[in-house]
């Protein structure tokens, strides 16, 4: 079964767009292992659009393009699978993919049984130039029929930006994860309003469906395709933990060939990693604060009794978060408190009762994983 947890891995587009290559994509293959990302839990390398021709060969059938990938993309899948990752591709349900290449509509099935054939393992599948007459839950449930029986486990990742209220249908459809966002940019305005455009939408992602709020922009800094600004080390630390904190696939999208050590070590934390690959998949919930302050909490129930707790900055000026232990359920008369360990920190930082308060700089956040423990 597939995407018991939240996907992880690394995708081309954010960074690359449409200069993708063979090349690129062994010599990310080749780095993957020596940074300890597979370690790390990132599995998944995915082509994103772009890797085809403008035509489909004389037969109907989607052919590589020959500049960039000279020797095919069973060659791609077999290299990167001989580095014990899982090779990941992009189609589209319209009629074009996003940037104009062909897209799988009225292919759904011939096309599946060519990523099957090349060894393909997930598919990234797009709406752009969506056919009117066919609503959207068809043309993902016709590719996901047809990746269920190509014989092959592939991830099917649906990416159609929240339209049509998918998080309602996309499930039925066989996806893994969905795109519940509009595409997103490197710079912090546009992290700060995706995360809070899933306000109260949490309870939509689970084990086999998740929530996707797009690839990550960590470690980009002004550059590459989607990069319209960049962001600091600290923004990029706040933007890694929502997406853990709120079960979204994890997809890299710097290049991971010359990325940084701080990069390095915000896309490693395994103590945050683990919040989002918790085995139940319970999704976070959000929690106002009384006073409307900026700073938003999110609490994630975990499979063994502790909880990840986030604390993050919003705002533009400092703020203060506050969580009221009363608001998750443990009164003060319980005779239980909560040990808080700061997983950015890497420490201990002691237990609380009845509350746990902390001040942040703009853009900032705390993410701790908390445990109940005997305080009388
Ligand atoms: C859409 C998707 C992006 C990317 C591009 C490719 O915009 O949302 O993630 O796949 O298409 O053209």
């Amino acid at each position: 079964m597939l995407a018991q947890t939240p996907p992880m891995g690394w995708n081309s587009w954010n960074t690359f767009g449409w200069d993708i290559s063979e090349e690129l994509i062994k010599g990310t293959a080749d780095i993957w292992n020596d940074l300890g990302l597979l370690d790390a839990g990132y599995q998944y390398l995915v082509i994103d659009d772009c890797w085809s021709l403008k035509e489909r060969d004389k037969n109907g059938y989607l052919v590589p393009d020959p500049n960039k990938f000279p020797n095919g993309m069973k060659a791609v899948a077999d290299y990167v699978h001989s580095k014990g990752l899982k090779f990941g591709i992009y189609s589209c349900a319209g009629t074009m993919t996003c940037a104009g290449h062909p897209s799988s509509l009225e292919h759904e099935f011939a096309d599946a049984q060519t990523f099957a054939d090349w060894g393909v393992d997930f598919l990234k599948y797009d709406y752009c130039y969506k056919p009117h007459n066919i609503p959207g839950h068809i043309l993902y449930k016709r590719m996901g029929m047809a990746l269920r029986n190509s014989g092959r486990d592939i991830l099917f990742s649906a990416c159609n930006w929240g339209s049509d209220n998918c998080h309602e249908w996309i499930r039925s459809t066989g996806a893994h994860m969905f795109r519940s966002t509009g595409d997103i940019q490197d710079n912090w305005e546009s992290i700060k309003n995706i995360a809070l455009s899933q306000w109260n939408k949490e309870f939509y992602s689970a084990p086999y469906c998740y929530n996707d709020i797009d690839m990550l922009v960590v470690g980009m800094y002004g550059k590459g395709n989607v990069a319209l600004g960049g962001c600091s080390d600290e923004e990029y630390k706040t933007h890694f933990s929502l997406w853990c904190i709120m079960n979204s696939p994890l997809m890299i999208g710097c290049d991971i060939r010359s990325m940084n050590e701080a990069t390095h070590s915000i896309l490693t934390n395994k103590e945050v990693i683990a919040l989002n690959q918790d085995p139940e998949g319970r999704q976070a919930y959000s929690m106002e604060q009384w006073n409307n302050s900026d700073v938003k909490i999110y609490i994630k129930p975990m499979t063994d009794g502790s909880f990840g707790i986030g604390f993050f900055n919003m705002g533009d000026s400092d703020g203060e978060g506050s969580l009221q232990f009363w608001d998750i359920g443990l009164t003060a008369s319980s005779g239980y408190g909560l040990h808080f360990r700061d997983l950015w920190e890497h420490e201990d930082v002691g237990v609380f009762t009845e509350n746990y308060t902390c001040k942040l700089k703009p853009h900032h956040c705390k993410v701790f994983r908390a445990r109940l423990v005997k305080t009388k």
